[in-house]
């Protein structure tokens, strides 16, 4: 039997990371967790309750009383927020201006960081988001940082809100992709840095099924 090993995939917004990583994971009949979409939920309560974004003990004690349920579904992830399913709402331009500001907060990381060392304790995960390889899964046997121009990421998100009927302009994209950058490599709690031992893959030319195919191959080679 093929060993369930854990694969942590960080990066910069809009590198393909979730895309990349749900093809992966269900190709490998393993479970996909996308972490952003924690910090994301935990924005988007924090914004309906009116508590202020620097405000890190009033958001911890709200976090300390929040449920996040991740769970998967033909449709991709869902998220539940204290029951209520939130997977759109947390994906609006508001939350995504946002959350890298609540996302800066130790403290918050840490009660998040357990969530997602639970969630992945038994392998068989692919995991995404900043601080995968660095801090939730030091020992993960196969660890990614992707990354692609901002251009290009401006360009892919540019697209993905056109799907999702979200109005946006590459040139604005551009901008908060690159603010985004600053803010998550530059704090102070966990930065968006590659782990030593993590493989850097340059997604501006691949195609989203040249990314994966280069990660189950990798995967593949750790599962022996
Ligand atoms: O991947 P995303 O765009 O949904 O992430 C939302 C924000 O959360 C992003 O600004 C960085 C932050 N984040 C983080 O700090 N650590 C993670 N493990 C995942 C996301």
């Amino acid at each position: 039997m093929s060993k369930l090993i854990q694969i942590a995939i960080d990066g910069p917004a809009g590198a393909g990371k979730s895309t990349i990583a749900k093809i992966v994971a269900e190709a490998l009949s393993f479970t996909y967790i996308d972490t952003g979409a924690m910090y994301r939920a935990v924005t988007y309560k924090a914004m309906k309750q009116n508590i202020r974004l620097n405000d890190t003990e009033s958001l911890e004690k709200m976090l300390r009383s929040t449920d996040i349920v991740l769970q998967p579904s033909k449709d991709g992830q869902l998220v539940f927020l204290d029951g209520e399913n939130v997977s759109s709402q947390i994906r609006s331009n508001e939350v995504t201006a946002n959350v890298s500001q609540v996302a800066a907060h130790a403290n918050i990381r840490e009660i998040l960081v357990a969530m997602q060392k639970a969630l992945a304790a038994n392998g068989g995960v692919v995991m995404d988001g900043r601080d995968i390889g660095t801090h939730v899964l030091k020992d993960a046997e196969l660890k990614i940082f992707m990354s692609a121009s901002v251009e290009e990421r401006a360009r892919r998100r540019f697209i993905d809100n056109e799907k999702r009927g979200i109005p946006s302009t590459i040139e604005t994209l551009q901008q908060e992709i690159a603010l985004r950058d600053k803010l998550d490599s530059e704090r102070e709690a966990s930065p968006l840095i590659q782990a030593e031992d993590a493989i850097y893959l340059d997604t501006t030319e691949l195609s989203i099924n040249e990314a994966a195919d280069t990660i189950l191959k990798l995967a593949k080679e750790k599962m022996i």
